[in-house]
């Protein structure tokens, strides 16, 4: 039953930030589950995940991408509709993390790429996704937020502000099309292991010390983040929008 629901079979998903990571874990998670998979990614590394998907018998292919400029994720969801007809599901998943600096010294042009990926890449994905959707009757969306996006870290806040901005854009979207059969729900992760914080996990008391803060003292593997993904963007979570899912070991549970 549960196999059945999480069945991806004929359907189309869109993945931003898949070379890596979580948006790499989700893009083979939709392939296993029988999803026509699209990856989008400013570098070439996004075909290897495609090359993966291709070689376990699945359908997918990449284009070069930056979700921070309108043409370029339009271009996107173009190529989606082009190459497999439709577009069911997507997770707008791409994200930089900028260096750790108290706000003061926070360099603007960091600042600026933050909010540009982050926070503007999830609208301009949304906004060309959603209009094909409504055309359509309906979809699913996930977007990536973060414990950092429910609350604050220190040294963190071009990212804090970026990652809240998304849970505000999810709920925003959710309500303008829940009566048109399309469904946005945020993921909010805790610390995985990704390439994103391998500088933080490098360090082994910075590690210890980050680890420390989270229930389970472990970081996740992307995979356990995808299975929240796929979760999202079914039908078992058909009643389920404007919400932000932590997957994140309990660390906002204290
Ligand atoms: N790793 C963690 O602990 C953690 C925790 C919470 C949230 N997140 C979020 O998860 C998401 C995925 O990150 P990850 O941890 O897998 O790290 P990652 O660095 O492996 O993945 C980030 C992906 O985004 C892509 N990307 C960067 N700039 C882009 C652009 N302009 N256009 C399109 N793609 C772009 C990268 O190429 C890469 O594929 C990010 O939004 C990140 O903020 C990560």
């Amino acid at each position: 039953m549960v196999e059945q629901l999480l069945d991806y079979t004929g359907k189309v998903a869109l993945v931003t930030g898949g070379s890596t990571g979580i948006g790499r874990a989700a893009a083979l998670a939709f392939a296993r589950q029988g999803a026509k998979v699209a990856i989008g990614n400013p570098s070439d590394a996004g075909q290897k995940t495609a090359d993966e998907i291709l070689g376990l018998g699945g359908e997918a292919f990449f284009l070069k991408t930056d979700v921070s400029r309108a043409e370029s994720v339009e271009a996107l969801v173009n190529a989606t509709l082009d190459t497999f007809g439709g577009l069911d599901c997507a997770f707008n998943n791409a994200g930089v993390l900028p260096p750790t600096v108290s706000l003061a010294d926070v360099d603007d042009a960091d600042f600026d790429r933050v909010i540009g990926v982050d926070l503007k890449g999830v609208f301009l994905c949304m906004k060309y996704e959603i209009r094909h959707m409504l055309k359509v009757g309906g979809g699913a969306i996930v977007n990536t937020a973060s414990v950092a996006g429910v609350i604050a870290d220190p040294g963190m806040a071009a990212y804090v502000a970026a990652k809240h901005g998304v849970v505000g854009l999810t709920k925003a979207a959710a309500l303008d099309y829940a009566t048109q059969g399309i469904r946005v729900n945020a993921v909010a992760p805790g610390i995985v292991r990704t390439p994103m914080i391998e500088r933080w996990l490098r360090d082994e008391a910075f590690a210890a010390n980050l680890l420390a803060g989270s229930p389970m003292h472990r970081a996740a593997d992307p995979e356990e983040i995808a299975g929240t993904v796929l979760f999202l963007c079914s039908s078992m979570a058909s009643f389920t929008t404007g919400q932000v899912y932590l997957a994140d070991g309990g660390q906002t549970a204290h």
